[in-house]
C-alpha cells in the first residue's frame, strides 16, 4: 500500500461473494489504484483521507461480467447481404460505439470470436490504450473453417472467387493458420466444427471439420499456450470438438446423454446463446436475416433451450456467451432471466458470466470475484439480483480497472 495511491471507497447495501452465493451488508470495498485491497463492513479506520468515497445506496455490488462470445464489429442491424457493403475499417468503427455500449451495460471482460481484417484486436488495443471506453477484450481475429462452412463467406458465386480469411482445409493448413492468428496477436481461436444458422447453404447439424482436423487444431492451440472455442451446433461437431479436447462449445444446440457425459469428462464449457432466437426471429428479417436461416433458427431455438435446461442439469461447466452483435449491443444482459427461466439459479447465472468465466480465459487469479488482490472490475445494480435477476438489465454503476467508467445514478 503505497501513500501515494489513487484510493476509491464503494460503499453500498451489499456485496456478493459469487464462490459462495453469500451476501455481505453493508459493504465496503476499498481499491487502490486499479486493485481491491479489502471488502468488509466499515471504511477500514486507516483509509486515506483524501479517498475518493461513493456512496451506491440501495446498490448490490457485483464483479465486473463477463461475456464469452460476443462480435463487437457486427451490427445486429446489418445482416446477410447487407453485410457485405461493411468494409474493416467501417466495422471497426462500429466496434468502437459497441464497446462503449457493452462496457456500460457492466460487462467488463468480453471474448470476440471473429472478426474479419483482426478489426478486433485493433479495438482492443485502442482500449487497452485508453483512445475509446470499453471492456477488456480476449479476441480471435478471423475464426478458422472449411471451404463452403460456416465461418467461411458463401454469398458469392464461384465466378467471384471469395474466400473468408480463416479458412482452411486438413491438419496441417489449420495448424498454418492457428500460427498465423497467434502471429498477429490473437488471445484465443475459434473455429467452426458444424454448420450454422445464419451462414448461407450450411447445415445447422451438420460436422464440417473433420475429428482429425479438430485435433490438429486444438493441438497446435494448446501447445502454444492459448485456449480454443469451437461453434457447434449438430451433436457428431459438438462431440467431435469436445473429444479433441477444446476448451469450450459454442451454442451447443442439439445435445444427445453421450456428449454431456463427455462434456463432463472433459471438463468442456459450454457458452449458450440462448437469448438469441427471441432477437433472430423477432427482429431478423429486417435486419437482411436470409430467409433459409430464419428457417434454420426456427429448428434451433427451443431445442438449444431445451439442451440448456439439460447440460444445467447434469452439472455442465457453463459460461455466459450471448453472441451480441447477432442482436444489439448492450442488450447482453437481457440473457441472465432467460438462464434462470431455462433452470440456472440466480447465482448460477451469475457464476456462469463471472468466476467461471475468468476460468475459462484462465484469468481467475485477477479477476472474476470480488477479493483483495484481484483487479477491480466491480459493478452496481439496483437491488438483490439474487432475488431478481432482471436487475442486470439495470446495471448503472461500472468500475473497469479501478476507474469509474460509468455512473447513471439519477443525482440526488
Ligand atoms: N451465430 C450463430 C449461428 O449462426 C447464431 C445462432 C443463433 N441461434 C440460436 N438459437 N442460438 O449459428
Amino acid at each position: 500500500t503505497s501513500v501515494f495511491a489513487d484510493t476509491l471507497i464503494l460503499n453500498a447495501d451489499a456485496a456478493l461473494d459469487v464462490k459462495t452465493g453469500k451476501l455481505l451488508s453493508p459493504a465496503t470495498i476499498v481499491v487502490e489504484d486499479n486493485t481491491i485491497t479489502s471488502i468488509s463492513k466499515r471504511t477500514p479506520r486507516n483509509a486515506p483521507k483524501n479517498a475518493r468515497i461513493i456512496d451506491l445506496d440501495g446498490h448490490t455490488l457485483i464483479p465486473g461480467l463477463f461475456d464469452m462470445h460476443v462480435h463487437l464489429t457486427g451490427d445486429a442491424q446489418v445482416h446477410g447481404y447487407k453485410r457485405l457493403r461493411r468494409t474493416v475499417p467501417r466495422s471497426a468503427i462500429t466496434g468502437v460505439r459497441n464497446a462503449k455500449r457493452t462496457l456500460a451495460a457492466g460487462f467488463t471482460s468480453v471474448r470476440n470470436l471473429g472478426a474479419g481484417g483482426y478489426a478486433d484486436l485493433a479495438l482492443r488495443d485502442a482500449i487497452y490504450d485508453g483512445d475509446v471506453p470499453g471492456p477488456r477484450i480476449f479476441a480471435s481475429g478471423p475464426a478458422l473453417g472449411i471451404t463452403g462452412g460456416h465461418c467461411d463467406n458463401n454469398l458469392f458465386t464461384h465466378e467471384h472467387q471469395v474466400t473468408a480469411a480463416g479458412v482452411a482445409d486438413g491438419p496441417w493448413a489449420v495448424r498454418k493458420k492457428v500460427r498465423e492468428n497467434i502471429k498477429y496477436g490473437v488471445d484465443v481461436i475459434k473455429f467452426c466444427a458444424t454448420g450454422g444458422v445464419l451462414s448461407k447453404g450450411t447445415k445447422v447439424g451438420a460436422q464440417q471439420y473433420s475429428l482429425e482436423e479438430m485435433q490438429a487444431l486444438v493441438a497446435e492451440v494448446h501447445l502454444r499456450g492459448l485456449t480454443v472455442a469451437a461453434h457447434a451446433h449438430g451433436t457428431d461437431g459438438i462431440k467431435s470438438a469436445i473429444r479433441a479436447g477444446v476448451d469450450s462449445v459454442e451454442h451447443v444446440s442439439f445435445l444427445d446423454d453421450e456428449a454431456i457425459k463427455l462434456a463432463l469428462k472433459h471438463g468442456t464449457y459450454f457458452s449458450m446463446d440462448i437469448y438469441n432466437t427471441e432477437y433472430i426471429l423477432g427482429e431478423g428479417e429486417k435486419a437482411g436475416i436470409l430467409p433459409e436461416s430464419l428457417d434454420k433458427e426456427r429448428k434451433v431455438g427451443a431445442k438449444q433451450r431445451a439442451s440448456f435446461s439439460k447440460a444445467v442439469e447434469a452439472g455442465v461447466n457453463m459460461v455466459f456467451g450471448s453472441d451480441g452483435g447477432v442482436y444489439p449491443h448492450g442488450d447482453n444482459g437481457k440473457q441472465f432471466s432467460r438462464m434462470v427461466k431455462f433452470g440456472m439459479t440466480e447465482l448460477q447465472a451469475l457464476q456462469a458470466a463471472t468466476i467461471n468465466s475468468a476460468t475459462l480465459l484462465k484469468q481467475q487469479e485477477k479477476l472474476g470475484s470480488l477479493e483483495a488482490g484481484k483487479l477491480a472490475d466491480i459493478i452496481a445494480v439496483p437491488g438483490n439480483p439474487l432475488d431478481n435477476i432482471t436487475l442486470m438489465e439495470q446495471v448503472t454503476f461500472v468500475v473497469k480497472d479501478g476507474k469509474v467508467e460509468v455512473d447513471k445514478r439519477t443525482a440526488k
